[in-house]
């Protein structure tokens, strides 16, 4: 099976807050029915989250009173943007429910911890996707913080053993230098870790969840052997359709763990 992270760059317009890219939702939910795979996704924030929870610092944990009706909000927003994406499943044939990540785990300093699998192991033995999207939710010590998407990506995978797990992004991968000050630098077909404490990996400054840098380590966090972690750029239609066809395209694979 193949884990899916769609982000929040992709799915929504980063810029403007609570800006849903429905079109490209729609036409990835296509690619992926049309692939035939077995498939999980997880979903970003991107606008609907980073925003308001950047602006109240949610990603600290409990720091005073007037962070709270912002957790309320950005868990509403969440659920928006959520139920958004499960439509355009819903459209493309793909039989998906709302999972929100705080009704099966909570989080210790940050820490994902798995509280109940039965939930989405139920509805994915149903033949139903169980989709899950970064949020805020409770945590143990610091009594609230943000999951990201990519934490989920890191809990599922170790929940089902894909033989995939596909970062859906709006760039083509990871560049040696910033793409947006360094035109003309080079995309990195492979990054090991090695590589990766050589580039520069400062993350866009709206991103609450540790930007490429925090991506790119989950990513090498989840190879193994038998699976393969890709970042790709799902903006150009039908690169996504043939990454899951197990065709190469332009993209960049994490590859020998975080060391
Ligand atoms: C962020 O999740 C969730 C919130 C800020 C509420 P992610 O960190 O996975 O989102 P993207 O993909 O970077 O937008």
């Amino acid at each position: 099976m193949i884990l899916i992270k769609l982000g929040g760059s992709v799915i929504t317009d980063k810029t403007q807050y609570r800006t849903f890219n429905r079109d490209v939702v729609s036409r990835l939910c296509k690619e992926i029915k049309d692939s035939g795979e077995d498939v999980i996704i997880v979903h970003g924030g991107g606008s609907f989250g980073h925003v308001l929870a950047k602006e109240y610092s949610l990603q600290d944990g409990f720091t005073g009173p007037e962070q709270v009706p912002a957790v309320a909000r950005v868990q509403h927003d969440m659920r928006e943007l959520n139920l958004m994406v499960i439509d355009e499943l819903l459209n493309a044939g793909i039989p998906a429910i709302s999972v929100p990540p705080g009704s099966c785990f909570i989080i210790d300093e940050g820490k994902l911890i798995l509280d109940r699998p039965e939930i989405v192991l139920s509805a994915s033995r149903l033949g139903i996707m169980p989709v899950m999207f970064g949020d805020a939710v409770f945590d143990r010590s610091k009594v609230f913080g943000i999951c990201s998407g990519d934490q989920l990506m890191e809990a599922l995978c170790g929940l089902y053993g894909p033989n995939k797990a596909v970062f859906v992004s709006d760039v083509d991968g990871l560049y040696e230098k910033d793409p947006k000050t360094n035109p003309g630098s080079k995309l990195l077909a492979e990054v090991t870790s090695e590589l990766l404490e050589r580039v520069s990996g400062g993350g866009s400054v709206d991103d609450v969840t540790g930007g490429v840098r925090a991506k790119m380590e989950a990513m090498l966090r989840m190879t193994a052997p038998e699976r393969e972690c890709v970042l790709v750029n799902g903006s150009v239609p039908g690169r996504l359709y043939s990454l899951l066809k197990g065709e190469k395209v332009i993209s960049t694979t994490a590859k020998g763990g975080l060391r």
